[in-house]
């Protein structure tokens, strides 16, 4: 088992207001950790700040070991952001050889790679399309399906399955238990409190703290309730 993730007390401040206050927690090869908080609790805030795109005020953040930005890792990761970062004026297919470049894949495992990363998100019949034509839930997949790259050893998706219908969000979820199963680590965030069930941990974040982290199991006997979104509401003050 390997450490992918370790923070230790990470703070951030916008301004006067404080989002994460001395954040901790730690993801291991072969784990997936699902996160979960109300809407402004901090989850984005945290991938960022973790990735480099935000500077913390304190604490630690360690990346496969790595203080991130660290360009030498970034192949090694498969972040998937909120919001799409595609190219519109491209297709599906020209934005995922975009990205396998840029991941450092050969000319010859893109074809492979992409065909594969296109299977789980089930876009292959839309691929040739100008992603400008994309419905929500398309980007949503193709951004995905681009995070799925180049077989990375963490993925870090910011609410990978908005948009998406159960059929293709159940598919979503075998995938990620296979690659879980391959030994990737993988932080995922969601407001579906079914699929924070299907995690080996939870972080539950609120007031800018981690509020509670353990195995869901544990999570529901703690707190006296039979699921998920009960340990979440109770916390919230609203059970
Ligand atoms: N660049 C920024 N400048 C100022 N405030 C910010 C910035 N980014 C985020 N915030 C604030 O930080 C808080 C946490 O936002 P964040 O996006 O991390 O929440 P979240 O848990 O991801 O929410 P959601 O579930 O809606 O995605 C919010 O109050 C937000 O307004
Ligand atoms: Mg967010």
């Amino acid at each position: 088992m390997e450490k992918l993730l370790n923070l230790q007390a990470l703070r951030k401040n916008f301004g006067k207001q404080v989002v994460l206050n001395k954040v901790s927690f730690e993801l291991n090869s072969g784990e997936i950790v699902g996160l979960i908080g109300p809407s402004g609790a901090g989850k984005s805030t945290m991938i960022k700040t973790m990735l480099g795109m935000e500077k913390a005020d304190s604490g630690d953040a360690l990346v496969l070991s790595h203080r991130m930005p660290n360009r030498h890792i970034l192949g090694e990761i498969g972040y998937m952001a909120q919001s799409d970062a595609l190219y519109e004026s491209l297709s599906g297919l020209e934005n995922m050889e975009f990205f396998a470049q840029m991941k450092g894949l050969s000319r010859r495992d893109i074809p492979k790679a992409i065909d594969h990363a296109c299977q789980v998100v089930d876009l292959s019949e839309h691929l040739n399309k100008a992603v400008s034509g994309y419905s929500g839930g398309m980007k949503r997949r193709l951004s995905l399906a681009i995070a799925l790259l180049g077989n990375p050893r963490l993925l870090i998706l910011d609410e990978p399955t908005v948009g998406i219908d159960p059929a293709l969000r159940r598919k979503v979820w075998q995938e990620l238990r296979q690659l879980k199963q391959d030994g990737v680590g993988i932080l995922v965030t969601t407001h579906v409190m079914s699929e924070a069930e299907l995690t080996d941990k939870v972080g539950l974040l609120l007031d800018g703290k981690m509020m509670a982290f353990d195995s869901p199991e544990n999570l529901k006997s703690a707190y006296g309730v039979h699921s998920i979104e009960e340990v979440f509401l109770k916390a919230e003050g609203e059970l």
